[in-house]
């Protein structure tokens, strides 16, 4: 019926109409298609910010009444949303509805943890009920597509978009993506509560050379398959209606005019049936690539490529009608695109119930109790202890005198993190606030700024120095500011930047228990930090909850349970460095030549999923069942896991494997299963693992998934160190 339906309005639609829909727009200054020209002009001192501010936006009415724009990114609220959709449909003349695409990355008003954070909990249902919140919220301000979740595999931490992933890990971060997908879209997209989800960015883009963003990537296909596209399969599978394509080049072509990644991969081999936007500008960057020797090469090569939606250049707009109109592209390969946009539009339910929305339910629904609570269950169980030196934390809410002390202590935007969507700074509880609120009437808490985040000034270090002379104990929230990662936010250094290890040095000579809690969009290199504090807690970017979180963890109302979704390096210098990479011919050892550095370890600082809690977990019989099995067979394996400590706990159990001998130089060790449990003092769970056989493959020399028969090791763990082992035969 849909079909038929979409049919009928294909043969209404006039060519500049049909382009319409695979057109993208976002409000712009009267005159301009875009911002990217004022925004240069802004860059160049040619207006000042304030007369930025006071120039008309331009919403597009016209175009819309036109019907040459089929979706609109940068909407936030009803009222717009609703005044634009009515247009289209009440004015243009075929009345098509339109898609309100906006970056919902880890919330809309109500700012969850980055999602980075969010891994670091193991917990796909939470990442799930976050996700429903963030459209429930996003659809009432009248958005019905997200551009997330970001599934991107990020081995570089140097990359800023890290922070917008779930880390390093194929397996768990394909468990995210679905979770994130099936949050944001429900089973029903027509239900008004509920947002299309959009993976991004297809492919390989946290591979990018360097770490710097929209850099170009170059790997085997065989990694590209086995790490990097998974968590795209698994949200193709879990119904993801649309994807976006990266910014970087893969092997060559650029993802923007990438057949074989779009047409080969996505739609034949994944059964994707959705639509796929290009990244902002990327279909005309294919000629900076100089991939395209024109804007009009790039538009044609993309569309075949399957890329529907331009997204907020015009360049389908300025180019298609020329490619039509000379026979280059064909009117059938225009309408499939179009038919997929009219196909999600379809799905949203969107020429039955055009207005999703209205003021009254946005203003009910945005930064609901509920949300808010949900906020900071998630922001809690984000955090990771890395160190805990003496039993330091939970801190006793009765200590006399608490120095909390550096730049992101009493700072609330730098907590919500980037892309933090309709996120406002006074939503946020600053750390200091969270501490206040937790502490008992007579104890006293002395601040101290210290040094900013970035800069070189050093004049605070003294007061800082003085409140910890002061205090039983230091506090110390030292980090980056949001702008630091996220887009185009690569660094070249993972330091603690300005002065902020100077500040730290100067409150160790203090003597007091120094406890470290870090706001961060990526893994640190600190080694100063890990021998020196008596505290390690990372707490990320957590969104409006952040300072209620880290109270709750500090002060043990909450105990943390969190574990590294990615590796901290112990520097720059080791960087690319992952659990799960290729054995060597010469693993790192004592003698010189071997896999190593000579002026610095090769172990990194911190492993994946790493973690500590305030009790311990003993890890016991290890049995794997069959021990022998064909390669269609189910594996189980279990554990038995206590808790020896006094206090409840909660545990991330971890399975991994190794192929021991294979036709292909396979990793080191690979998640393949995780657990989160929860145990009451002196509580033993057996934990059950069922690994499919079929998972334990690779793509070989010819790109053919095979499962090799032979020896595997199991290791069944509290971190990809650790653990009990072993064997497993293939036949
Ligand atoms: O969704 C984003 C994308 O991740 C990076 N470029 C801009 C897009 C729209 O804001």
């Amino acid at each position: 019926k849909t079909e038929r339906k979409i049919n009928e309005l294909l043969e209404k639609m006039t060519l500049q109409e049909k382009i319409g829909q695979l057109t993208q727009i976002s409000p712009s200054i009267f005159g301009a298609w875009n911002m990217d020209q004022i925004i240069q002009q802004l860059v160049d001192g040619q207006i000042t910010v304030e007369e930025f501010e006071k120039m008309p936006r331009d919403y597009h009415e016209n175009e819309i009444r036109e019907g040459t724009v089929g979706s609109l990114g940068g909407i936030t609220n009803a009222k717009k949303a609703n005044e634009l959709q009515r247009i289209a449909v009440e004015e243009s003349r075929v009345g098509i509805p339109l898609l309100f695409g906006f970056d919902v990355i880890h919330g809309f008003r109500t700012i969850f943890p980055i999602p980075l954070a969010e891994s670091c909990g193991w917990e796909p249902e939470l990442a799930k009920k976050t996700a429903e919140i963030a459209a429930k919220e996003a659809s009432a301000a009248g958005i019905n597509w997200t551009f997330a979740p970001m599934v991107d595999i990020a081995r570089d931490p140097r990359w800023g978009r890290v922070a917008e992933g779930a880390g390093e890990d194929t397996c768990l971060g394909s468990a995210m993506s679905a979770a994130r997908v099936e949050g944001f879209q429900g089973d029903d997209l027509s239900n008004t509560d509920r947002v299309l989800a959009c993976v991004k960015h297809y492919a390989a883009y946290g591979a990018v050379a360097g770490g710097r963003d929209y850099n170009t990537t170059d790997m085997s296909l065989q990694t590209l398959h086995e790490v990097y596209l998974p968590p795209f399969e698994a949200a193709a599978k879990a119904g993801s209606a649309t994807f976006m394509c990266s910014f970087n080049d893969l092997n060559g072509v650029p993802c923007a005019a990438n057949k074989y990644l779009m047409s080969d991969i996505l739609r034949d081999k994944f059964g994707f049936k959705g639509l796929v936007v290009s990244d902002a500008n990327s279909i005309a960057e294919c000629v900076m690539h100089g991939h395209a020797k024109d804007d009009k090469e790039a538009s044609l090569n993309s569309l075949l490529a399957g890329v529907e939606v331009d997204m907020s250049h015009g360049t389908y707009r300025e180019s298609l009608p020329a490619l039509v109109s000379e026979g280059t592209l064909q009117q059938k390969d225009l309408d499939e695109a179009v038919r997929r946009v009219l196909r999600v539009k379809f799905m949203l339910g969107l020429f039955e119930k055009p207005y999703r929305t209205d003021e009254e339910k946005e203003a009910n629904t945005l930064l609901a109790a509920e949300h808010v609570e949900l906020a900071r269950e998630a922001s809690r169980r984000s955090i990771v202890l890395l160190k805990n030196e003496n039993n330091t934390l939970p801190l006793c809410k009765n200590v006399q005198k608490i120095a909390v002390v550096g730049p992101l202590a009493d700072n609330k935007a730098d907590m919500l993190g980037s892309w933090a969507g309709c996120g406002k700074q006074e939503d946020a509880v600053s750390v200091l606030e969270g501490i206040k609120a937790v502490i008992n009437k007579n104890t006293e808490v002395i601040y101290a700024k210290g040094c900013g985040i970035i800069d070189d000034d050093t004049g605070g270090l003294g007061q800082a120095v003085y409140a910890a002379e002061q205090s039983d104990i230091v506090i110390a929230v030292v980090g980056e500011s949001a702008e630091m990662s996220g887009e185009a936010g690569s660094r070249i250094d993972l330091v603690l930047p300005g002065k902020q290890e100077e500040l730290l040095r100067e409150l160790k000579k203090t003597g007091k228990p120094l406890v470290v809690v870090l706001i961060n969009g990526r893994p640190l290199s600190i080694p100063w930090v890990k021998e020196n504090a008596s505290v390690i807690l990372e707490a990320w970017q957590l969104g409006v909850q952040s300072g209620n979180a880290i109270a709750d963890v500090l002060f043990g109302d909450y105990n943390p349970s969190g574990k590294l979704t990615v590796t901290f390096p112990y520097s720059v210098g080791q960087v690319p460095v992952y659990y799960n990479h290729p054995m060597t011919g010469r693993p790192a050892g004592k003698i010189r030549f071997s896999s190593k550095y000579i002026d610095g370890p090769t172990e990194p600082l911190y492993p994946f999923g790493y973690g500590l809690s305030y009790t311990t977990f003993k890890y016991e019989n290890l049995s794997i069942n069959p021990s022998e099995a064909s390669v269609d067979g189910v594996i189980t394996a279990e554990v038995d896991i206590t808790n020896t400590g006094s206090i409840f706990g909660e545990e991330v159990v971890q399975l991994y494997v190794c192929d021991l001998v294979a036709s292909r130089v396979r990793p080191v060790k690979e998640l393949k299963g995780f657990k989160k449990i929860a145990l009451k003092p002196g509580e033993t769970q057996k934990v059950r693992f069922e690994v499919d056989a079929s998972s334990l493959g690779f793509y070989n020399e010819n790109m053919n998934y095979i499962v090799e028969p032979g020896e595997f090791k199991i290791c069944v763990g509290p971190n990809s160190t650790e653990g009990l082992e072993g064997v497993l035969r293939i036949l």
